[in-house]
């Protein structure tokens, strides 16, 4: 397994539409593994391939929201919604590929989705609560989309401004 390195806006890679997955195979698995890796080591709650630079149409999450520490691992592959609901939710969302910025997103409280899970098994189910947030935020990455599009224009540059001041401090230090 292996630590990926994580891309950041405004890399145009996250721009990219990702293409769908056609076989679930070792080199898959490989991927997967590292993905995990490198969202636990962030860390994160969620990451899509093309944050590490692989655009294909696949993320894992980990909410970890059991019990303390415990892991729960959740693979996505080719993720597609229908059915959103009409009411939403507002969850302060943030992103490893925009490090240490927050902002609240409104999205459908619940989606039904459709999945291949690691093992290439299809899955169709209805989501709500963090996971339906959280599989929202990820499957817009796989169609170049991140967080801070959805916010005003006023609040997404006042938070771009404040990750280049966090960027330029670092740099400083
Ligand atoms: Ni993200």
């Amino acid at each position: 397994m292996a630590i990926l390195p994580i891309i950041e806006i405004p890399d145009p890679r996250l721009r990219e539409i990702s293409t769908p997955v056609e076989t679930v195979d070792a080199d898959l698995q490989v991927l997967i593994d590292d993905m995990f890796e490198t969202m636990y080591d962030a860390p994160g709650i969620g990451l899509a391939a093309i944050q590490v630079g692989v655009a294909k149409r696949l993320l894992v999450i980990d909410l970890q929201e059991e019990e303390e520490g415990k892991k729960n691992p959740r693979v996505f592959i080719n993720p597609e919604f229908s059915e959103p609901s009409d009411d939403e939710n507002v969850y302060q969302e943030g992103c490893l590929s925009i490090p240490d910025q927050y902002a609240d997103v409104i999205r459908p409280s619940s989606i039904r989705a459709k999945w291949l899970d690691r093992a290439g098994v299809a899955h169709d189910e209805r989501i709500d609560g963090l996971l339906a947030t959280a599989l929202q935020h990820e499957v817009d990455h796989l169609d170049g989309i991140v967080f801070t599009d959805h916010l005003s224009r006023m609040k997404r540059d006042m938070l771009l401004k404040k990750l280049e001041k966090m960027r330029k401090q670092k740099h400083a230090a």
